[in-house]
């Protein structure tokens, strides 16, 4: 039977040495750090994710600033709303009170809005999420690094890395091509010197790739696609993905699951994280983690 790798447990013990760390900067600076959170329309999903976010900010002692458009708001006013926060007197400047040194552009935006215009006019230094066309370009290029590494992909090493999986000369395999996740993600175990194949929609049979893989990410979002038979013996498995399937037996009519038929998997895996309680918990982590990096870089 595998390990299951406890991420709501390793996410409490990293939000500790974080809160540690914000409490010791505003003693020794006279100032906290602080993340603006920016959010446009009202979808359900991303008004969850930004609520979880905005939570575990207050809960570490990390100012956040909340900025709520409505779905109708241009391109252009919300890249104005962008260079507002990229040079208040509260972000990024020395010697306030509060430093906003991160800034959140929740996605997806929606459709008359060109994501990628909008990330690229984040500044480079409080690009918390590391979604800067300009730090995933660091991302993709050897002997250079970028700035902040995106939080999920941050979340599945930091998994690995605590469970004492090692990533050199491994076999990995991502599954899912996506900006947010798979790409950044593959690009991270190249450059912990992994050996990585990406698996995606258009792959033939993604099986007998997936069974050769000594580390397994996925992030393709279909519930339950990868099955205990795909999976090398002894193997990691992260499990990204996060699923609503019906289940009529739950109050809410439906329940969470991943990427990976968890109850098979976790007979052939070493190590699998699981679903909900696995990466989730950790990807706010490492956005908590970015902004104080990105604070620190200004306070130091
Ligand atoms: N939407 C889904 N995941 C993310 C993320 O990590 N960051 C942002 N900004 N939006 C998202």
């Amino acid at each position: 039977m595998a390990t299951v790798i406890d991420g709501k447990a390793v996410a409490q013990t990293i939000r500790s040495e974080i809160a540690e760390e914000v409490r010791a900067l505003s003693q020794k600076y006279g100032k906290v750090p602080g993340l603006a959170v920016v959010i446009v329309g009202n979808r359900k999903d991303s008004q969850s994710y930004v609520g979880m976010k905005r939570k575990a900010c207050a809960e570490l002692g990390i100012k956040s600033f909340d900025i709520d458009l409505p779905e109708q708001v241009s391109e252009s006013d919300l890249i104005k709303q962008v260079h507002q926060l990229n040079v208040n007197p509260d972000v990024h400047v020395c010697g306030k009170k509060c430093m906003q040194s991160g800034i959140l552009v929740q996605l997806p935006l929606p459709k008359h809005i060109n994501e990628e215009k909008v990330l690229s006019e984040i500044s480079l230094e409080k690009d918390v999420d590391g979604f800067h066309p300009l730090n995933i370009g660091k991302l993709a290029m050897k002997d250079r690094d970028p700035l902040f590494l995106p939080c999920t992909p941050k979340a599945c090493i930091e998994l690995l890395s605590r469970s004492g999986v090692s990533i050199k000369g491994k076999k990995a395999v991502v599954v899912g091509r996506s900006n947010i996740v798979g790409l950044p993600a593959s690009l991270l175990l190249l450059k912990a010197d992994a050996t990585v194949t990406i698996v995606h929609s258009r792959t033939t049979q993604p099986e007998s790739i997936i069974r050769e893989a000594d580390i397994v990410i996925a992030a393709a979002g279909q519930p339950m696609m990868i099955k205990g038979s795909w999976i090398k013996p002894g193997a990691a498995v992260i499990d990204v993905g996060t699923n609503a399937v019906d289940d009529p037996t739950k109050k809410s009519g439906y329940r969470l699951v991943g990427d990976v038929d968890f109850e098979e998997a976790s007979k052939v895996a070493g190590w699998i994280t699981p679903v909900p309680g696995g990466v989730g918990p950790m990807t706010v982590t490492m956005l908590l983690h970015n902004t104080l990096e990105g604070a620190k870089r200004c306070f130091e």
